[in-house]
């Protein structure tokens, strides 16, 4: 039997969500767009989703904004909301650990009197709220800061960030990549004062290429992408009604909802793999700060690449990251370890492993004993 420790690349999809994808593919197939029946019932699709979406996020359905998923709506947040803004030049300031859907955007976007901060982390992966203080300037527009890095699972003082932004400008507007948070780590859009929000449905159980983007208020951004006017004029593009389903499906499950205790599961799942790391593999270096999601963690072995022991372990059925998974393919060193301040053995030797909800704990002793013996193995 195959361990699957990727969630945090992408999670299977959830039996409820392929139910109402298959539904939507089949019987309920029309445009949501169409004035007829099958067009209106494919238009509660959206409805719907919509409205759970909004009771995750305890917002208002008018603030959820369908996107094709996290990158698209991180793109969307950056990008519309400069093409919003007449006046240049204006700074942004962000972080040297985001997701590339945020970091390259923003350096897309650098230069036409656009200056961008990028904040460096902290020894343990967590940016300093004073250092965003100390790149404030009068001509700041947004502040973008994830929730959880994908890559080291570190969870980010978005509360205190958010508070000292609006204390910095009532203006400053706050845009939290939550692609990682969501069913893993409680998200309080109102008390972080957050403005925009990115979310992505495969990281949840719902099928690839669906999303959304939390906006406080519509007139924030122009769109990026024109045509049909679809998502109340934001984003044209007839609506991925099946991925939208199943996207609500999904969002159905996550623990708060459903008053499931997932995540204290997948914590005790986190300890216990840490104890069994210490134990088994003491050499092991944790990049993974304590003030991290349950779901992922991230370490060293120094004497091998990471690819190597990534390849090892999936000929043996277990499946793992080496990295983020868009850097795995492309074999470059992580630019969030190496900010972060890692040395280069412990750089090119990082793994991530990440949990989900139908891991096991009898599943982590059978990988850290293959590990083990992979390791002493390929030395
Ligand atoms: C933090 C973060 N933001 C954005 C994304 C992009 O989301 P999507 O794969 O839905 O485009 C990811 C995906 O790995 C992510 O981890």
């Amino acid at each position: 039997m195959s361990v699957y420790f990727d969630h945090s690349s992408t999670t299977p999809c959830l039996p409820s969500a392929v139910k109402l994808v298959k539904e939507s593919l089949s019987r309920n197939f029309g445009n949501p767009s169409s004035v007829h029946e099958l067009g209106l019932k494919a238009e509660k699709i959206l409805k719907d989703t919509r409205k759970v979406a909004a009771s995750v996020l305890k917002v208002k359905p008018e603030q959820i904004f369908f996107t094709s998923g996290g990158t698209e709506a991180n793109n969307l947040a950056l990008r519309g909301l400069v093409k919003n803004r007449r006046q240049r030049p204006v700074h942004i300031i962000s972080s040297f650990i985001e997701h590339d859907s945020v970091y390259r955007t923003l350096q897309d976007l650098r230069g036409q009197e656009i200056e961008v901060t990028f904040i460096k982390p902290n020894s343990r992966g967590i940016i300093d709220p004073e250092k965003v203080k100390q790149s404030f300037k009068a001509n700041t527009i947004l502040v973008s800061i994830m929730q959880v890095n994908n890559e080291t699972g570190a969870l980010q003082p978005v509360r205190e960030i958010g508070n000292l932004i609006k204390q910095l400008s009532s203006s400053l507007l706050f845009h939290v990549d939550a692609v990682q948070g969501l069913g893993h780590v409680p998200i309080a859009l109102k008390e972080w004062q957050v403005d925009l929000a990115s979310f992505s449905g495969h990281k949840i159980g719902a099928p690839k290429g669906t999303g959304f983007l939390y906006l406080k208020n519509q007139n924030l951004l122009k769109p990026i992408i024109t045509g049909g006017d679809q998502e109340n004029r934001l984003r044209s593009g007839t609506e991925n009604v099946p991925g939208i389903a199943g996207l609500g499906a999904a969002l159905e499950e996550i623990p708060e909802l459903k008053q499931k205790k997932q995540p204290e599961r997948l914590l005790r799942l986190k300890k216990h793999f840490l104890q069994q790391l210490d134990h088994k593999i003491p050499e092991a270096l944790l990049n993974t700060p304590e003030e991290s999601a349950p779901h992922i963690i991230n370490f060293s072995l120094k004497k091998l690449p990471g690819e190597v022991l990534v390849n090892a372990m999936s000929s043996r059925g277990f499946y793992i990251s080496s990295g983020s998974a868009c850097h795995a393919r492309r074999n470059t060193e992580s630019r969030v370890l190496k900010k972060m301040g890692l040395s280069d053995g412990r750089l090119q030797g990082a793994l991530r492993v990440s949990f989900g909800r139908q891991n096991q704990p009898g599943e982590i002793d059978r990988f850290l004993a293959a590990l083990r013996e992979e390791y002493d193995l390929l030395q």
